[in-house]
């Protein structure tokens, strides 16, 4: 009797898994979903016809809820839907209709595919894609697919095309005419600070041929394309030309790296890493801080004490006039220089002082670096990032502050209230002290959201 109940259950269990998975290789129109509260980390909706990837609604740090393409065995994501990240509600519904939309009822839409598909599948290689059959076509038209609206990660056999960036918080990965860059956003201005130029060894670029495009190769690269007949471009991994029985991704970083792993089986080993030092990173010990290889990270004034990103820029922030731009004060260090001043603008001037006193004038200008032995003066128009700590005392900072006390000289910026008599360029520098403030808060949240997930 005992057995036999033991038996109806397993059986029932095992035809249930069965439909499961039976249904979740391909969603039909009429779908829809709510999360289900009982399941802590990973709803799953449709998975691969190998079983690799898997789609569904991933809950992040227990409230908030995103839509992504997870890799199954590792729960790495590797598709997560642009949207800002939906709370965990019960109001929340994922519904397909030819479009994939996911919506709450009490705040709308907040992500949609905007296709007519038929049905929606996930390829082999991680693809969601949604399908449409019209009579007579060979095979299915695709109005829409994930490989075309990357988030951070980059997978094997992906085209990475110029009007594609990969993105990860202030960070961004974008093609230009003849290189692969990684941007930074401080505060609406970029800047670049990474930048891999195509060799062109096997192939020219051609103008007027069309943009190039990038691709991981099984081959352990990413290469760099105009067409498809020879890479413009090659950049190696370690496992350059010896292939890997499992699958390549690269992936851009909170921190802003961009490194590139394959799975070998059982766990992601890192292949590539393309800025290798630490305080090389744009921003790593977070704003108005320096890094110095081997002795780690310090604020810019010699006051606040350093705990974690953020904490310099918090100081900073706290007091002062955040409305005009003047009431600034004004940080000076020696041994400092700009991570990526390689890929900057500069201009040559004869001397310190006169490269400050340009700075100083220019209510645009939130800073400056000096080479006291080249004479090269490379201006911020953001507040600075993290600086690389250099033994050579001829290279000067100079960077203007919001808020700091006596000890700091006062700045005598010549901007002004917006719309008060000044000049066009005042009224953005009014605009950009109000941003300023407004985005270092903003990184700071996003600082703890990473430290906490
Ligand atoms: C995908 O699945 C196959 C077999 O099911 C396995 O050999 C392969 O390593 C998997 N790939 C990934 C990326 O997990
Ligand atoms: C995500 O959406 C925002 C707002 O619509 C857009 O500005 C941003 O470029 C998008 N990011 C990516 C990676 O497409
Ligand atoms: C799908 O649903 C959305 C929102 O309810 C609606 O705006 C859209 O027209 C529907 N699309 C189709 C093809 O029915
Ligand atoms: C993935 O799917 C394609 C066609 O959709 C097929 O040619 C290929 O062999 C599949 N790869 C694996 C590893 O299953
Ligand atoms: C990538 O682009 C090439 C050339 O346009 C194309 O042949 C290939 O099918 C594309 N791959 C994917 C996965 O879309
Ligand atoms: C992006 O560029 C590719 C070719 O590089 C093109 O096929 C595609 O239509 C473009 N997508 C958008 C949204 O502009
Ligand atoms: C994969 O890498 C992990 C971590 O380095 C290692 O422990 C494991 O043995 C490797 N698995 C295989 C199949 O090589
Ligand atoms: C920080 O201290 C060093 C010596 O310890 C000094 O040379 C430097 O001027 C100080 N910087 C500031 C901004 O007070
Ligand atoms: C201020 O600096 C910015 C950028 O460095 C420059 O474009 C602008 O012309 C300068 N304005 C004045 C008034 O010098
Ligand atoms: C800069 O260089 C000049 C001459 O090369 C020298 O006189 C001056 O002391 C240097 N200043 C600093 C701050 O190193």
């Amino acid at each position: 009797m005992r057995a036999t109940h033991l038996c109806f259950i397993i059986s029932a269990l095992l035809l249930s898994l069965l439909r499961v998975r039976a249904s979740t290789l391909e969603l039909a129109k009429g779908f829809a979903a709510t999360p289900d509260s009982s399941i802590s980390s990973f709803q799953s909706f449709l998975v691969d016809p190998n079983g690799n990837f898997s789609f569904g609604f991933l809950r992040i740090q227990q409230s908030q809820l995103a839509l992504a393409v997870l890799h199954a065995a590792s729960s790495e994501p590797i598709w997560v839907a642009n949207t800002s990240t939906t709370q965990w509600a019960d109001s929340t519904t994922l519904i397909f209709n030819g479009s994939l939309i996911l919506s709450n009822s009490k705040t709308g839409t907040h992500w949609s595919t905007r296709s007519e598909g038929d049905r929606l599948v996930l390829r082999n290689n991680s693809n969601l894609q949604i399908q449409k059959f019209e009579e007579g076509d060979t095979g299915p038209s695709i109005p829409w697919q994930s490989f075309d609206s990357p988030s951070n990660t980059l997978i094997e056999n992906q085209n990475f095309t110029a009007n594609m960036s990969l993105v990860n918080g202030a960070f961004s990965m974008k093609l230009g005419g003849n290189f692969i860059g990684l941007y930074t956003n401080f505060i609406n201005q970029n800047q670049i600070y990474w930048k891999h130029t195509a060799m062109e060894a096997k192939a020219s670029i051609i103008q007027g041929e069309g943009p190039i495009y990038a691709r991981i190769s099984p081959n352990g690269f990413l290469g760099t394309y105009q067409n498809e007949k020879a890479p413009v471009d090659v950049l190696p991994f370690n496992t350059f030309q010896r292939p890997t029985s499992g699958i390549s991704l690269i992936r851009l970083e909170s921190d802003g790296n961009l490194k590139s792993y394959y799975w070998n089986g059982s766990a992601w080993i890192l292949d590539f890493t393309a800025i290798t030092e630490d305080c090389e990173l744009p921003n790593f010990c977070g704003q108005f801080a320096v890094c110095t290889p081997g002795n780690g990270c310090e604020c810019l004034n010699n006051k606040t004490e350093y705990h974690r990103p953020g904490d310099c820029a918090r100081h900073e922030s706290q007091q002062g006039s955040i409305k005009s731009c003047t009431g600034h004060s004004i940080i000076r260090k020696t041994g400092v220089e700009l991570p990526y001043k390689e890929l900057m603008e500069f201009e040559k001037m004869g001397s310190l002082s006169e490269c400050e006193s340009d700075c100083e004038r220019n209510c645009s200008c939130r800073g400056a670096v000096y080479n006291n032995g080249s004479g090269y003066c490379y201006r911020l128009e953001y507040e600075i990032g993290t600086l690389v700590g250099v033994g050579d005392e001829e290279k000067i900072g100079y960077f203007k502050v919001v808020g700091g006390e006596g000890r700091w000289e006062e700045g005598t910026g010549v901007c002004c209230w917006c719309g008060v008599g000044c000049g066009g360029w005042s009224c953005r520098g009014w605009d950009w002290c109000v941003w300023g403030v407004e985005g270092v808060e903003e990184e700071d949240e996003k600082r703890e959201d990473g430290d906490g997930g």
